[in-house]
């Protein structure tokens, strides 16, 4: 009974949900100010690798992403504002790293890169840096509803030996310390980022498995259904933020 209670209060529009925010606003002044300058934000060292594999011939079809989409300015405005989204040729929820590999193997016919691989993290910097400044835009209904309402279940579900949830901390414990830390929103518009604490450049999904390790829970593998889940949640909570990726973070 307590818990039923309890779920059904997470249901309700809780009573402490604030108007998103980005990340960006609870780091120090240090970090928000190598995120603003594109010549000192490390990030952009991956944004280049990324440039340079945009142009790159590999695979057996020995062919470039820019041999099919030209240039990246033009043909990938937008695109990762509106990920993760359904894949028509896949019929399935692709984030920008599933949507990419997907190219890599079916049209490149090269072997899908490792997650975390710094091409990888380069490329999905490169795209998504064609959309910073544009507001998150995703769909979450029809054939993807399903997965959402997963998602969503997952950020209010207790994990770990902490037992608790995502939105115990980013919701309720927002702008607090966590040790040296300021807990944020866990607004997704920054990633791939520049994170101190790993000296390079990650996912989204590398940040979550952080957040798991953190309240002592399985971390989910990368690219799992629940991660998927999760990040498809965080886009649609996140709706009208805008885009700043390559972030920086501690
Ligand atoms: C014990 C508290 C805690 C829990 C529970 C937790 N996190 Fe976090 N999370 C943090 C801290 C601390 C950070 C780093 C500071 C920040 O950006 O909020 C962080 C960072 C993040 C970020 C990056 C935000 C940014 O601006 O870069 C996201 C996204 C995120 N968490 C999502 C989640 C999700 C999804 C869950 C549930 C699976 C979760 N977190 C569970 C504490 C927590
Ligand atoms: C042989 C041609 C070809 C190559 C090479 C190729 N792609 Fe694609 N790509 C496509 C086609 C065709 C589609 C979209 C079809 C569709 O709408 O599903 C697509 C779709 C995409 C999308 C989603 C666009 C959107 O609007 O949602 C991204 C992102 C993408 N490609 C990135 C890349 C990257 C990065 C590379 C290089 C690693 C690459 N592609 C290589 C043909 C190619």
């Amino acid at each position: 009974m307590r818990a039923l209670a309890l779920s059904l209060a997470l249901l309700a529009a809780p009573a402490w949900a604030q108007a998103p925010r980005s990340g960006l606003d609870y780091q120090g002044e240090d970090i928000r100010r190598l995120q603003a300058d594109d010549f000192a934000n490390p990030a952009m060292l991956w944004v280049e690798r990324g440039a340079a594999a945009w142009k790159r011939k590999q695979g057996a079809a020995n062919t470039s992403c820019a041999d099919c989409h030209g240039a990246a300015e033009q043909s990938m405005r937008g695109v990762a504002a509106r990920l993760p989204g359904w894949d028509k040729r896949l019929g399935r929820v692709s984030t920008l790293d599933t949507r990419i590999n997907a190219c890599i193997v079916r049209e490149q016919r090269a072997p899908e890169p490792p997650p975390e691989a710094d091409d990888a993290i380069g490329l999905q910097a490169y795209v998504a840096l064609q959309s910073r400044g544009m507001p998150l835009q995703v769909e979450v209904d029809g054939v993807a509803q399903p997965l959402f309402e997963r998602g969503r279940d997952l950020y209010n579900q207790r994990i770990g030996q902490m037992n608790l949830a995502c939105t115990h901390c980013h919701d309720q414990q927002a702008g607090k310390l966590l040790l040296v830390e300021k807990i944020s929103q866990g607004q997704p518009t920054a990633w791939p980022a520049y994170r101190m604490e790993w000296q390079a450049a990650g996912s989204l999904e590398r940040r979550l498995r952080a957040c798991f390790l953190g309240v002592r829970a399985e971390m989910p593998a990368y690219r799992s259904e629940d991660l998927v889940a999760l990040q498809l949640f965080l886009a649609q909570r996140a709706q009208g933020l805008a885009l700043e990726a390559p972030g920086v973070r501690r």
